[in-house]
Protein backbone atom coordinates (compact mmCIF):
# COMPACT_ATOMS: atom_id res chain seq x y z
CA UNK A 1 0.00 0.00 0.00
CA UNK A 2 0.93 3.48 -1.05
CA UNK A 3 1.93 5.73 2.07
CA UNK A 4 2.76 9.57 1.77
CA UNK A 5 4.86 11.46 3.91
CA UNK A 6 4.65 15.15 2.26
CA UNK A 7 3.43 17.72 4.15
CA UNK A 8 3.86 16.55 7.64
CA UNK A 9 6.88 14.64 7.76
CA UNK A 10 6.14 12.02 10.51
CA UNK A 11 2.77 11.30 9.17
CA UNK A 12 1.96 8.53 7.19
CA UNK A 13 -1.17 8.69 5.03
CA UNK A 14 -2.86 5.53 3.38
CA UNK A 15 -6.26 4.64 1.94
CA UNK A 16 -9.09 3.23 4.89
CA UNK A 17 -9.02 -0.23 5.33
CA UNK A 18 -12.18 -1.99 7.32
CA UNK A 19 -10.39 -2.26 10.15
CA UNK A 20 -9.73 1.40 10.34
CA UNK A 21 -13.51 1.73 10.80
CA UNK A 22 -13.64 1.39 14.89
CA UNK A 23 -10.60 4.09 15.32
CA UNK A 24 -12.50 6.24 12.30
CA UNK A 25 -15.90 6.39 14.97
CA UNK A 26 -13.97 6.81 17.99
CA UNK A 27 -12.47 10.00 15.67
CA UNK A 28 -15.60 11.24 14.75
CA UNK A 29 -17.02 11.14 18.04
CA UNK A 30 -13.96 13.18 19.75
CA UNK A 31 -13.93 15.84 16.97
CA UNK A 32 -17.86 16.29 16.28
CA UNK A 33 -19.77 15.48 19.39
CA UNK A 34 -23.34 13.77 19.19
CA UNK A 35 -24.87 16.49 16.46
CA UNK A 36 -22.71 14.79 14.05
CA UNK A 37 -25.16 12.16 12.40
CA UNK A 38 -27.14 15.48 11.16
CA UNK A 39 -24.44 16.67 9.46
CA UNK A 40 -24.92 16.95 5.78
CA UNK A 41 -22.10 14.56 4.42
CA UNK A 42 -23.85 11.92 6.57
CA UNK A 43 -27.34 12.44 5.06
CA UNK A 44 -25.56 12.00 1.48
CA UNK A 45 -23.85 9.35 2.91
CA UNK A 46 -27.18 7.33 4.49
CA UNK A 47 -27.32 4.02 3.07
CA UNK A 48 -24.10 3.58 1.17
CA UNK A 49 -21.19 2.09 1.70
CA UNK A 50 -18.86 2.53 5.36
CA UNK A 51 -15.38 3.58 3.08
CA UNK A 52 -14.73 3.74 -0.67
CA UNK A 53 -11.14 3.87 -2.17
CA UNK A 54 -11.04 7.18 -1.97
CA UNK A 55 -11.19 7.29 2.08
CA UNK A 56 -8.22 8.60 3.80
CA UNK A 57 -6.35 7.53 6.91
CA UNK A 58 -3.62 9.83 8.82
CA UNK A 59 -1.29 7.65 11.36
CA UNK A 60 1.20 9.00 13.74
CA UNK A 61 2.84 5.67 14.29
CA UNK A 62 -0.27 3.10 14.99
CA UNK A 63 -2.44 6.33 16.14
CA UNK A 64 -5.08 7.42 13.65
CA UNK A 65 -4.98 11.19 14.28
CA UNK A 66 -7.16 12.12 10.96
CA UNK A 67 -9.20 10.83 8.64
CA UNK A 68 -11.42 11.89 5.25
CA UNK A 69 -14.67 10.23 4.10
CA UNK A 70 -15.14 10.61 0.29
CA UNK A 71 -18.52 9.54 -1.03
CA UNK A 72 -18.87 8.73 -4.74
CA UNK A 73 -21.73 11.10 -5.62
CA UNK A 74 -23.86 11.74 -8.56
CA UNK A 75 -24.94 15.47 -9.76
CA UNK A 76 -28.41 15.57 -11.61
CA UNK A 77 -27.63 11.27 -12.51
CA UNK A 78 -24.24 12.49 -13.82
CA UNK A 79 -21.34 10.13 -12.45
CA UNK A 80 -17.76 11.19 -11.52
CA UNK A 81 -17.93 13.34 -8.68
CA UNK A 82 -17.10 13.19 -4.96
CA UNK A 83 -18.21 14.51 -1.83
CA UNK A 84 -15.37 14.99 0.57
CA UNK A 85 -16.52 15.29 4.37
CA UNK A 86 -16.25 14.44 7.10
CA UNK A 87 -12.65 15.27 7.64
CA UNK A 88 -11.27 15.40 11.05
CA UNK A 89 -8.12 15.56 13.12
CA UNK A 90 -7.81 14.43 16.99
CA UNK A 91 -8.72 17.25 19.00
CA UNK A 92 -5.45 17.38 20.98
CA UNK A 93 -3.61 17.62 17.16
CA UNK A 94 -5.33 20.44 15.33
CA UNK A 95 -3.17 22.83 13.96
CA UNK A 96 -0.03 20.76 12.98
CA UNK A 97 -0.71 20.70 9.24
CA UNK A 98 -2.39 17.78 9.19
CA UNK A 99 -5.67 18.20 7.91
CA UNK A 100 -4.07 20.19 4.89
CA UNK A 101 -1.58 17.27 4.43
CA UNK A 102 -4.52 14.76 4.64
CA UNK A 103 -6.66 16.87 1.99
CA UNK A 104 -3.94 17.48 -0.09
CA UNK A 105 -3.36 13.96 -0.55
CA UNK A 106 -7.21 12.85 -0.63
CA UNK A 107 -7.47 15.37 -3.79
CA UNK A 108 -3.80 14.00 -5.65
CA UNK A 109 -5.43 10.67 -5.12
CA UNK A 110 -9.05 11.83 -6.47
CA UNK A 111 -7.20 13.73 -9.48
CA UNK A 112 -5.15 10.55 -10.55
CA UNK A 113 -8.20 7.75 -10.31
CA UNK A 114 -9.99 9.96 -12.75
CA UNK A 115 -12.43 12.31 -11.21
CA UNK A 116 -13.95 15.27 -12.31
CA UNK A 117 -14.90 17.29 -9.21
CA UNK A 118 -14.81 17.46 -5.58
CA UNK A 119 -17.83 19.20 -3.69
CA UNK A 120 -18.13 19.82 0.08
CA UNK A 121 -20.18 21.68 2.63
CA UNK A 122 -17.56 24.17 4.32
CA UNK A 123 -15.90 27.27 4.82
CA UNK A 124 -14.17 29.03 2.18
CA UNK A 125 -11.30 30.67 4.50
CA UNK A 126 -10.33 27.13 5.04
CA UNK A 127 -10.80 25.27 1.92
CA UNK A 128 -9.54 28.39 -0.54
CA UNK A 129 -6.18 27.19 0.06
CA UNK A 130 -6.49 23.90 -1.56
CA UNK A 131 -8.31 25.16 -4.23
CA UNK A 132 -12.03 24.95 -3.64
CA UNK A 133 -14.67 27.68 -4.65
CA UNK A 134 -18.24 28.84 -3.78
CA UNK A 135 -20.40 26.98 -6.40
CA UNK A 136 -23.45 29.54 -6.66
CA UNK A 137 -25.36 30.82 -7.66
CA UNK A 138 -27.62 27.66 -6.73
CA UNK A 139 -25.99 25.46 -9.43
CA UNK A 140 -25.52 22.28 -7.05
CA UNK A 141 -27.91 21.28 -4.34
CA UNK A 142 -27.89 18.58 -1.21
CA UNK A 143 -30.39 17.19 1.07
CA UNK A 144 -31.04 19.16 3.91
CA UNK A 145 -30.83 22.57 5.20
CA UNK A 146 -27.32 23.68 3.71
CA UNK A 147 -26.26 27.63 3.72
CA UNK A 148 -25.58 27.89 -0.42
CA UNK A 149 -22.56 29.70 -0.04
CA UNK A 150 -21.06 27.09 1.86
CA UNK A 151 -21.22 24.25 -1.11
CA UNK A 152 -17.62 24.63 -2.55
CA UNK A 153 -16.35 22.68 -5.60
CA UNK A 154 -12.70 21.78 -7.14
CA UNK A 155 -12.18 21.18 -10.16
CA UNK A 156 -9.97 17.95 -10.72
CA UNK A 157 -9.85 18.47 -14.65
CA UNK A 158 -10.02 22.05 -16.66
CA UNK A 159 -13.68 23.05 -16.70
CA UNK A 160 -14.98 19.96 -15.55
CA UNK A 161 -17.76 21.98 -13.11
CA UNK A 162 -19.58 22.99 -16.59
CA UNK A 163 -20.78 19.83 -16.91
CA UNK A 164 -22.46 19.35 -13.24
CA UNK A 165 -25.24 20.96 -12.10
CA UNK A 166 -28.64 19.52 -10.35
CA UNK A 167 -29.60 17.63 -7.14
CA UNK A 168 -26.30 15.71 -5.61
CA UNK A 169 -27.29 12.29 -4.46
CA UNK A 170 -25.05 9.17 -3.69
CA UNK A 171 -24.19 7.07 -6.17
CA UNK A 172 -25.75 3.42 -6.11
CA UNK A 173 -23.12 1.03 -4.68
C1 LIG B 1 -10.82 21.57 10.39
C2 LIG B 1 -9.68 20.56 10.63
C3 LIG B 1 -9.92 19.31 9.77
C4 LIG B 1 -8.37 21.23 10.18
O1 LIG B 1 -7.29 20.35 10.39
P1 LIG B 1 -5.97 20.86 11.17
O2 LIG B 1 -4.97 19.78 11.07
O3 LIG B 1 -6.36 21.33 12.53
O4 LIG B 1 -5.59 22.13 10.28
P2 LIG B 1 -4.18 22.44 9.62
O5 LIG B 1 -3.12 22.39 10.70
O6 LIG B 1 -3.95 21.63 8.42
O7 LIG B 1 -4.43 23.92 9.15
C5 LIG B 1 -4.46 24.92 10.11
C6 LIG B 1 -4.96 26.17 9.43
O8 LIG B 1 -6.35 26.01 9.16
C7 LIG B 1 -7.07 27.06 9.78
N1 LIG B 1 -8.39 26.54 10.14
C8 LIG B 1 -8.66 25.44 10.87
N2 LIG B 1 -10.02 25.28 10.96
C9 LIG B 1 -10.58 26.30 10.25
C10 LIG B 1 -11.93 26.69 9.97
N3 LIG B 1 -12.99 25.98 10.39
N4 LIG B 1 -12.11 27.80 9.21
C11 LIG B 1 -11.05 28.52 8.75
N5 LIG B 1 -9.76 28.19 8.99
C12 LIG B 1 -9.54 27.10 9.74
C13 LIG B 1 -6.21 27.47 10.93
O9 LIG B 1 -6.51 28.79 11.31
C14 LIG B 1 -4.81 27.38 10.32
O10 LIG B 1 -4.58 28.49 9.47
P3 LIG B 1 -3.08 28.95 9.05
O11 LIG B 1 -2.47 27.81 8.27
O12 LIG B 1 -3.31 30.14 8.18
O13 LIG B 1 -2.37 29.18 10.32
C15 LIG B 1 -9.54 20.15 12.12
O14 LIG B 1 -9.24 21.29 12.89
C16 LIG B 1 -10.76 19.46 12.71
O15 LIG B 1 -10.84 18.25 12.72
N6 LIG B 1 -11.73 20.23 13.25
C17 LIG B 1 -12.93 19.68 13.88
C18 LIG B 1 -13.79 18.97 12.88
C19 LIG B 1 -14.20 19.88 11.72
O16 LIG B 1 -14.65 21.01 11.91
N7 LIG B 1 -14.05 19.35 10.49
C20 LIG B 1 -14.34 20.09 9.28
C21 LIG B 1 -15.77 19.96 8.85
S1 LIG B 1 -16.16 18.37 8.14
Amino acid sequence: MTMTRALAPNLAIRAVEPSDLPAISALHKAAFGPGRFARTAYRVREGTAETTPHCRAAFLGDRLVAALRMTEVTVAGRPGALLLGPVAVAPDLKGNGYGRALIKSAIDAARGAGKSLVVLVGDVSYYGRFGFASALPNRLSLPGPVDPARILVLELQPESLAGFAGPITASPS
